[in-house]
């Protein structure tokens, strides 16, 4: 019998495995009718404990194009939440119905208790402030498809560095690469937690951290760009006052590489003008596509199936 697997953090799969599980999602992408049948009889569930567009509907798409099913949830106040059952005892019933299972979660480490009593595969879909690892899978193959590699290049990470769990996920997988330099461009009330400054310190990876996003554009290979997290913030007041500290415009654009990638994990509210997406630098869009062959490659590997 196979071991059951999750994915609760980027770093639950070794680089080889992150590798080979890249190299699958570029064969679907090249030839995606060949994997229409692999999931036959398989059925997704996504219990979304917050609101979601891009993860869920491409769990839901990647489980469909691959010849399988999918049932869940979009609002826990039409689940059996609402009535005060737990994480545990919904996985439990969940285990029953599907064969896999993708969720999002306001608290962190939810969807790893949950993990703790499925009988099934459990995906993070995001867990409060913590970690997005789907994402980062995204992210990282996005990085690894534009550039052809994953090392050897400066990315600038913008924004909501204090709430924003994509980022969080994405500088603790991208620290096991070689030639990476971080900047982190943020006010100083969102700055990225210092436990994850303490861990690159430790691995002597080179960081800084900047607040003016034109002073270092010159320098980026890739510029990450995030929304100012709106429903992490205790106080409406300080999000007023720092939603709109960076938009990113042709007239920052003219100061970056010709060669330079714009991410973000979407979805964007001002950060970045809606000029840019004309830009061939504006890889946001492109970046989603790649979500969706990533989580094909993903549920086929939690599933083990060839
Ligand atoms: N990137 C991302 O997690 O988007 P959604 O919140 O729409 O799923």
């Amino acid at each position: 019998m196979n071991k059951l697997r999750h994915m609760m953090n980027p770093l639950d799969f070794s680089v080889e495995e992150l590798e080979e599980l890249f190299d699958l999602a570029g064969e679907i992408e090249k030839d995606m009718d060949s994997y229409a049948h692999k999931c036959d009889g398989k059925i997704l569930a996504t219990c979304f404990y917050e609101p979601s567009t891009r993860t869920r509907l491409s769990f839901e798409t990647a489980m469909l194009r691959l010849g399988g099913k999918t049932l869940g949830f979009a609002d826990a106040s039409n689940s059996s939440a609402a009535k005060g059952e737990s994480v545990a005892d919904t996985i439990r019933v969940i285990s029953c119905f599907a064969d896999i299972c993708a969720m999002r979660h306001p608290k962190e480490g939810a969807p790893m208790v949950a993990a703790t009593k499925s009988s099934i595969p459990v995906i993070n879909a995001g867990d409060g402030g913590h970690q997005h690892p789907t994402q980062t899978l995204t992210d990282l193959l996005t990085i690894r498809s534009l550039y052809g590699k994953l090392g050897d290049f400066t990315i600038g990470l913008c924004g909501d560095l204090k709430f924003g769990r994509t980022v969080h996920s994405l500088i603790n997988a991208l620290s096991r690469y070689e030639g990476i330099r971080f900047i982190f461009i943020s006010p100083k009330e969102l700055r990225v937690p210092d436990y994850i400054t303490e861990m690159l310190t430790q691995k002597n990876i080179p960081y800084e951290e900047v607040i003016k996003l034109e002073d270092v554009m010159p320098q980026l290979d890739f510029l990450y760009m995030t929304r100012v997290q709106k429903e992490r913030f205790f106080n409406e007041e300080d999000y007023i006052r720092l939603k709109d500290f960076y938009i990113l415009n042709k007239e920052k654009m003219a100061k970056a590489k010709v060669n330079m990638y714009i991410l973000h994990p979407l979805p964007r509210v001002n950060e970045i003008s809606v000029e840019i997406d004309d830009d061939p630098r504006a890889a946001y869009f492109k970046q989603v596509q790649y979500g969706l062959y990533v989580r094909m490659a993903l549920i086929l590997t939690l599933l083990n199936i060839k």
